[in-house]
């Protein structure tokens, strides 16, 4: 019995170790994951602020109130997960594309989060006034200021 118990702790340990190792790729994978999906919303938010917005706002494409109505929907819907789309464990993964996240957010998580809030907020204000042409020219600079305040701190570029 002693033998056998002594035989068997080594392979116990082996075990424990190789699940540790095996939960740590998995942590590190969810991590990327999370890096990777607000990289994702990141670039809906230009398309739809750069791509839909503000080309409507210089008049390069015609109103239309079905098409602002979906991008603000998407900025605010994008705008609200960021709260939970920068945790801790996060810090210092990068993307690998031209932006990435300043290690800043975590040492003011209450200022970053206060850009969020300031963020949902200007894209509420916008979703309950932009209903012609006039309102959505004053949206779409209210809302880019909201993007650069927060990136001038909290983004840095890679290269
Ligand atoms: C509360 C802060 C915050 C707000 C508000 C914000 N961003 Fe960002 N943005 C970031 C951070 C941080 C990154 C870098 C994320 C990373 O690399 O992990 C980023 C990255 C980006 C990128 C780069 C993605 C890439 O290809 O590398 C784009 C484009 C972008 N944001 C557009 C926008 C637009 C447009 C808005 C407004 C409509 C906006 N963001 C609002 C914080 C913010």
């Amino acid at each position: 019995m002693a033998a056998q118990r002594g035989e068997s702790e080594p392979m116990k340990r082996m075990f424990v170790t190789v699940a540790a190792i095996l939960l740590g790729i998995g942590a590190v994978y969810a991590q990327q994951d999370i890096v990777n999906q607000r990289q994702t919303a990141m670039k809906e938010n230009g398309k739809n602020l750069g791509g839909v917005l503000a080309p409507m706002a210089k008049g390069e494409k015609p109103y239309d109130q079905a098409a602002v109505d979906a991008a603000l929907t998407k900025l605010a819907d994008n705008a609200k997960a960021l709260g939970s789309e920068f945790p801790e464990n996060t810090k210092g993964l990068k993307s690998g594309d031209k932006y990435s996240a300043s290690p800043k957010i975590w040492e003011n998580r209450a200022d970053f989060d206060s850009h969020i809030a300031s963020f949902v907020k200007a894209i509420n204000e916008a979703k309950a006034s932009v209903k012609n042409l006039d309102a959505l020219k004053a949206a779409v600079p209210a809302l880019g200021k909201q993007c650069s305040s927060c990136h001038e701190t909290y983004r840095l570029k890679e290269g």
